[in-house]
């Protein structure tokens, strides 16, 4: 460990990921809420996990569910009231787990006050200048021919009825969720007084919503082709990846560490490892989500490329990296490996794995069931990018099952009995209940407990270094191997046939070993060498 780097608890910390919406609905309206999730925060304890991350439950029209808010410092009643907030919070670190909730500086929702007042006030006002209003072209176009994230153009028309008001707005995703304008200071104090009412709370962290992506182009000139811009903002420098941001983070993480405890900051930065590092640098935030490793297939050499990059980056810039490989916008990572039985083997090896590497490891809901990607009936789906682009991000978002018996949403919906959940419940779905696998000790969840168990004690031992190098190999039938300084092996065969492993004692494998020193497709280990 070099002098720069810091012993901090969210170094090594699980954190599991909570989609409010689909967690628990404690009064039985079909969506979940606060109250739900309140009383379910024994099970969450019951993971071994330090924290939750809770996506937005702020006041909003809900388009983006709930990433359109239109009041950041308030509880839509959708999922109760500030009481209800409180009340969790304290809930939550009476049992030990911490709380990072979600802020969305890129763009709040239309229905926002200073957007209301910036469509009154007109073209030109200070008012408009908090976002990217800009004048059309003579002939009626948009001001640029960037396009949103979710299809369709990135502008919108501000009056559509009025002759005088020709200006348009800018809206990276739908066009209820108008861009803030951040080389306007004034929105930087904003969200400045965003930050501290949460912190002043006593949450513990933020996760960042499109972290990278707050500053545009000077000048907003158009893009040298339309595809450019729909590629997203991964690549589209535009849009993404600006210099200035940095100073944002800047700001925010001298404020994180006002605090104490100092508050955690962690960035959706949805960029290449390096460019993503840039953003956790010794002065900005302290983590940000490896999103080119997310999404990966089953595929050894892509995982040891992106790790490998992981860890270079990791070593430029000295933050941990963290790991993930679901969110509420991307395919299970069962259906994304294959689907069906083996599908589910490998997502489970896949969670093994990532939990033996250093850095934080974030869960998202229902990851730990092993759930699959639902296909939601297209009348049924909700999500704006699907009715906007195609893509439909609905099937991560079910809500879970707690009780294999179909009652009430297999037990989602508390209270009254709903007329049905917010997003269909598919047959079968109380097969992957978390009170059935809460009693068969060969389920996914009691592996996971076992695994952050081991974790724990192993880093608590210091056999599991927080700053751990790792070297990333694929061996000969697909064999993925991250060594973790010289005595530790996380091993995963990813072939068709099965693998020898390194020599060394298995510490726990994901699925029982059917021959000694050897590992069967779709089976992970962690392997202590002597
Ligand atoms: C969130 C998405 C959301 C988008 C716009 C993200 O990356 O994770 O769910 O639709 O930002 O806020």
């Amino acid at each position: 460990m070099t002098a720069t780097m810091t012993d901090t608890w969210w170094d090594s910390a699980v954190i599991y990921q909570v989609y409010p919406r689909s967690f628990a609905d404690g009064n039985g309206d079909g969506i979940g809420d606060l109250t739900g999730l309140m009383e379910r925060l024994p099970y969450i304890a019951s993971l071994g996990v330090d924290a939750i991350w809770m996506t937005p439950f702020q006041p909003s029209p809900q388009v983006d569910q709930g990433y359109d808010v239109s009041d950041y410092c308030g509880v839509d009643p959708l999922f109760g009231s500030m009481e209800e907030f409180d009340q969790l919070l304290q809930s939550a670190h009476l049992l030990g787990l911490r709380v990072l909730l979600d802020v969305v500086p890129n763009h709040c929702s239309s229905a926002h006050p200073l957007f209301r007042q910036a469509l009154a006030a007109g073209p030109g006002s200070p008012e408009r200048d908090m976002f990217h209003f800009a004048p059309g072209s003579h002939d009626g176009l948009p001001p640029n021919n960037w396009q949103s994230v979710f299809g369709g153009g990135a502008w919108s028309r501000a009056s559509p009825e009025s002759v005088d008001d020709k200006d348009w707005y800018l809206h990276l995703f739908s066009s209820a969720q108008p861009d803030w304008n951040w080389r306007n200071p004034a929105v930087g104090d904003y969200f400045e007084s965003v930050l501290r009412f949460w912190f002043d709370k006593g949450v513990d962290g933020l996760r960042i919503d499109v972290a990278h992506a707050l500053f545009k182009a000077p000048g907003l000139p158009d893009a040298p082709s339309v595809t450019a811009v729909v590629d997203g903002l991964r690549s589209n420098p535009l849009v993404s990846d600006q210099e200035d941001v940095h100073e944002v983070y800047r700001r925010w993480r001298r404020l994180a560490q006002e605090y104490t405890p100092h508050r955690l900051l962690v960035g959706e930065v949805n960029l290449d490892p390096a460019r993503a590092a840039r953003y956790t640098r010794a002065d900005e935030m302290h983590q940000a989500f490896p999103y080119a490793f997310i999404g990966l297939g089953w595929d050894a050499d892509a995982w040891a490329g992106v790790g490998s990059e992981l860890e270079d980056a990791r070593q430029t810039h000295g933050a941990p990296p963290t790991w993930a490989l679901e969110n509420h916008d991307l395919v299970r990572s069962a259906t994304r490996y294959g689907g069906g039985a083996t599908g589910s083997e490998r997502a489970r090896a896949a969670l093994l794995t990532i939990l033996g590497l250093p850095g934080a490891a974030y869960i998202y809901q229902g990851q730990e069931l092993g759930l699959p990607e639902v296909h939601v009936p297209v009348a049924e789906r909700v999500d704006p990018m699907w009715s906007r682009g195609g893509v439909c991000r609905d099937g991560a978002r079910i809500p879970l099952p707690w009780t294999q018996e179909s009652h009430r949403s297999h037990g989602f919906s508390q209270g009254q009995l709903p007329d049905s959940p917010w997003l269909p419940v598919p047959e079968g779905w109380g097969n992957y209940a978390i009170e059935r696998q809460h009693h068969d000790p060969d389920s996914s969840l009691q592996l996971l407990r076992r695994a952050v168990e081991l974790r724990r004690h192993l880093t608590g031992r210091g056999i599991f270094g927080k700053h751990d190098d790792v070297s990333w190999t694929v061996q000969a039938g697909g064999l993925l191997l991250c060594q973790r300084q010289e005595n530790i092996c996380i091993a995963m065969a990813m072939g068709t046939g099965r693998v020898r492993l390194p020599a060394g004692e298995v510490l726990i494998s994901a699925r029982p070993l059917q021959a000694a020193g050897w590992l069967e497709p779709g089976n992970s280990a962690w392997i202590v060498q002597n």
